[in-house]
């Protein structure tokens, strides 16, 4: 294999991706045609999704495959849960419900994360490497639209203030993803299972995108 693994699941993903930014809750939310209660039952799901992620985090750090793409300055958890307590008060974690959708995708990340470390490095390279590329898009139609401050409560799951040359950071994850201490074969199967985190995406935007109907 001459093509570069971080490369490979670029393109392989690409199509996936296309789906994922033009679902029809994505338009209508940025597009700003949907209340700041879709926004914030949005960051719901993610903060399910991301505990996954990150409590998976902790046990893989020593991992030989997926420890090198373990960096504190990656971690969102902190910063959902600020988002959350603005947009829903303190009390949040008392309402917060994973949908069906959002509690398969997380179920899969941390079955990822117990199991098998490419199938972590996956799920980790399909959240962290968007939100630090489409997520500073994100963040600046909800600031417009919801009128949070820039970079400020609300927003700050798409500020990774430890970060502050996204384009350098997503280079260097490049280069760790081309390195990875895998064979060929097990670089097709961590590409398929970004192909499916891409879909667990959709799915959860589709669930929301039912929960938020436009009232035409
Ligand atoms: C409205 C929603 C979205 C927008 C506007 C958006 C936009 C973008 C943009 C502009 C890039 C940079 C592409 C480049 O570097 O050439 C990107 C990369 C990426 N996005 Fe998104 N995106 C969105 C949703 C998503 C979702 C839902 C996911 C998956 C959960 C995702 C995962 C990724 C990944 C993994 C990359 C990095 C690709 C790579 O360079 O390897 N994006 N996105």
């Amino acid at each position: 294999m001459d093509t570069p693994f971080s490369t490979l699941i670029r393109t392989a993903s690409h199509e996936q991706h296309t789906e994922a930014e033009t679902s029809t809750f994505m338009g209508d939310l940025l597009g700003g045609r949907l209340g700041v209660d879709a926004y914030a039952r949005y960051t719901e799901q993610l903060w399910f999704v991301y505990r996954a992620l990150e409590d998976g985090a902790r046990e893989l750090r020593d991992d030989p495959v997926a420890g090198p793409f373990i960096q504190p300055e990656l971690m969102r958890v902190a910063e959902l849960e600020r988002d959350l307590t603005h947009l829903r008060g303190a009390d949040w974690r008392a309402g917060a419900r994973p949908l069906a959708a959002t509690a398969a995708y997380a179920a899969r990340v941390a079955e990822c994360a117990r199991d098998w470390p490419g199938g972590y490095v996956a799920h980790h390279y399909t959240r962290y490497l968007g939100d630090l590329s489409g997520g500073q898009i994100i963040r600046d139609k909800a600031e417009k639209a919801w009128g949070f401050a820039r970079k400020g409560d609300g927003v700050r799951f798409y500020v990774f203030e430890s970060i502050p040359n996204p384009a350098a950071f997503k280079r260097g994850y490049r280069e760790l993803l081309d390195g990875v201490a895998v064979d060929d074969l097990e670089k097709q199967r961590i590409v398929d299972e970004c192909k499916r985190a891409f879909a667990l995406n959709t799915e959860v935007f589709r669930a929301l995108g039912e929960e938020f109907p436009l009232s035409a």
